[in-house]
This record gives structure tokens, C-alpha cells and sequence, in this order.
């Protein structure tokens, strides 16, 4: 026997209209620890399906409505999972390529901005911690850290009546494959980076203090160097702050990525410089960065904060130059998987068919 199975986006859509759906996470726990799926609920069960335990699972009761969806790593001890259940009578189905192909879902809040005009859509990839932006002003539109495919963006504009028509880029990403490239190339929208030599494809370079329109609003660039040496953000109507990886809510970029240990400690230097830039920014600032370190609900709740409240919670923002430096060189997270490969890919401006076998783990360009 054979359960059916649901894709990514066929969950993803159950889960984004609040339908009645138990998801069974039954990978080990140190992986669920690292990421699951919002409100999913968990047994621990995956010896037992991969031994063939008859027992396995026979206390799981649905705990929303009657369907369950089962997950895995990769989908095949899900498929076991929702064999068993199925069984016992229960309508479970398993997802298709597991938590790997999970990494690709997504959800949107809008971002309340009041005073502006232009409105902001955030759009989240759960499954990876992904967060980009679309600027939508007077039926023209702006996209920043592309991270999804392409369509995705193109069908929030649509809803919304918005072409898209610049493509922008906080800095050269190395936890995830950039698809802003691909999204320009589709949309015929003008590529915008912050001047670098790292890429080896064509680009509109920003520089500090250029404004970028977009319909009637204006995004103002402000370099911020540290947690790579071309990070920018991006400031609309003296409102939003785009702040990429160098300001999180709770935290500030690492400086370490691609960097010897020297290089690493400069550019803790220069990040202390361009996070004090930030922090002098009005406090009322929304702060919108591009990654977030926890699985993203479909609640259309944005992940923002003042800037009021990101300096607040931010110890490391707090301290003078060299107390920060030694901080957070001492507190660095372990590196994401993959990233000399994704940051060689985002330098050449390619992306592999298969997307998700190299951007698999949490987000990791955060200290805390
Ligand atoms: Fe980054």
C-alpha cells in the first residue's frame, strides 16, 4: 500500500486558509528542534517506522479536524508514517519531499506603515527562515532579497496591481540562493546592487545616499558594511528600514562569512560603525530585515519592530566598540551548510534546478 501524498504548495494553502489539518512531524528530535512546520505537533517515532514497529504510533489521535499530513526529512518515513495511520482508519496523507521542499513554502503580512506612500508586503519563507520584500507605489513596484521563486513575487504584484520594475539586493547572501537575478531576467525589472566587484553579472551599483523611486516613495541607500563588505540597507520615506543582515530584531549580522580571522575582526569594527549609523535613525523606525531565526506562522503578522524596541532588546548594540568586537567574535554560531557553494553561485548569478539540496538548515547570519 501506498498513501497519497500533498506537495508543498497544496499544504501550504491548507495552512494559509486556516483548514482543519494535524501535521505529524515524525523526525528525530534534534532535527524538529532545528525546524518544523508552525502549529505541526510531534512523534517521536521515526525507529519505530524505519524497524517496523506494529505498535508505532497507535496512541496518535488527530488533534485538528480529521486529516493529517505526516512529515520526514525528505518523505519517505512520512510515507510510513501515514501508511500506518491510514490503517488504522485515518485519512493521512504524506508530504512530498519532507522538510527539504517544505524549505520552499511561503506566507505574507503586510507591514502597517502608516504616513507612507507606499505600501509593504513581507513575504516569508517558513520553511527557511527567508524574509523579502515587495514595495508596491502607485501600480509600480520594488522587490528587496528575493528568496522565492519568482512567480511568487510576480503573483503578489498582480494581486495587488503593481508592476515590478526594480529588483534590489541588500548584499551578496550566503544563506540562501539570491533569486533576485532570475526575478529582473522575468520581470525585464532594473537589477540593483550596492557597488561591489564580487559579481560577475551585470547590475544597476548603488551607492550611499542615492534614492531609488518607486511609484511615488523613495528608498534611500545607506551603506552599511560589516557583515559583508557591500551590505546596504534601505531606507523608505525616512519610515522602513531594509536592513538585510546587518540588523536583525534581537540581534546583528555576523562578520565572519567568507573572512579570514583578521578579516573577520575589521569587519566587527566596521559593522559597530554601521550599526551606530542605524541606531541614530529616528527610533520609531520599522525595522525589516531579511532573516528571522524561528519557522514563520501563517498568521499574517509582519516580523518587525521599532527601532526603539530592536535597540532595546539588543545588548550588543549597547556596548562601546571594543566590548562589541570581543563579543561577538566570541559568540559566533556555527556556519550554514553549503555557504561557500551558495555565495559562489550568488556571486555567478546562477541557480541550480533543484535549489533546496544546497539551501537545506536554519538561517544562520545572526548573533545574538
Ligand atoms: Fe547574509
Amino acid at each position: 500500500m501506498t498513501a497519497p501524498t500533498i506537495s508543498t504548495e497544496g499544504l501550504r494553502e491548507l495552512l494559509e486558509r486556516g483548514a482543519p489539518v494535524t501535521v505529524l512531524d515524525v523526525r528525530p528530535p534534534a532535527e524538529r528542534a532545528e525546524w518544523s512546520i508552525p502549529g505541526s505537533v510531534h512523534a517521536d517515532a521515526y525507529e519505530a517506522l524505519r524497524r517496523g514497529d506494529p505498535t508505532v504510533l497507535a496512541d496518535f489521535h488527530p488533534t485538528n479536524g480529521d486529516r493529517v499530513v505526516t512529515v520526514c526529512a525528505a518523505g519517505k518515513t512520512s510515507m510510513l508514517a501515514a501508511e500506518c495511520l491510514r490503517a488504522r482508519g485515518v485519512d493521512a496523507v504524506s508530504l512530498e519531499g519532507g522538510m527539504r521542499a517544505w524549505s520552499l513554502a511561503w506566507n505574507t503580512a503586510e507591514v502597517p506603515c502608516p504616513g507612507s506612500s507606499a505600501r509593504i508586503v513581507q513575504l516569508r519563507r517558513t520553511g527557511k527562515g527567508c524574509l523579502s520584500y515587495l514595495i508596491g507605489s502607485n501600480g509600480d513596484a520594488a522587490v528587496i532579497d528575493a528568496s522565492l521563486d519568482p512567480h511568487v513575487y510576480q503573483r503578489v504584484a498582480d494581486t495587488n496591481g503593481w508592476h515590478i520594475r526594480t529588483v534590489l539586493e541588500t548584499h551578496v547572501h550566503a544563506d540562501h540562493l539570491s533569486r533576485a537575478r532570475a526575478l529582473a531576467v522575468e520581470t525585464g525589472a532594473r537589477l540593483c546592487l550596492p557597488t561591489t566587484a564580487r559579481v560577475s553579472f551585470q547590475y544597476a551599483p548603488l551607492k550611499d545616499g542615492d534614492t531609488l523611486r518607486v511609484g511615488s516613495a523613495g528608498l534611500r541607500v545607506l551603506n552599511t558594511p560589516g557583515h559583508t563588505p557591500e551590505s546596504a540597507c534601505y531606507l523608505l520615506n525616512e519610515r522602513a528600514l531594509f536592513t538585510g543582515d546587518t540588523l536583525f530584531l534581537a540581534a546583528v549580522g555576523r562578520p565572519d562569512l567568507e573572512a579570514t580571522t583578521d578579516e573577520s575582526r575589521h569587519r566587527a569594527h566596521v559593522l559597530h560603525a554601521s550599526l551606530q549609523r542605524l541606531v541614530a535613525l529616528p527610533p520609531e523606525t520599522v525595522v525589516l530585515p531579511t532573516h528571522t531565526s524561528a519557522p514563520v506562522a501563517f498568521d499574517g503578522q509582519p516580523i518587525s519592530a521599532t527601532l526603539r524596541e530592536v535597540h532595546e532588546r539588543t545588548s550588543l548594540l549597547r556596548e562601546n566598540e571594543e566590548t562589541f568586537v570581543s563579543q561577538i567574535l566570541t559568540r559566533l554560531p556555527p556556519t550554514p551548510p553549503n555557504h561557500h557553494r551558495i555565495v559562489a553561485l550568488n556571486e555567478a548569478g546562477t541557480l541550480p534546478d533543484d535549489p533546496t539540496e544546497l539551501e537545506a538548515g536554519a538561517n544562520r547570519c545572526a548573533v545574538a
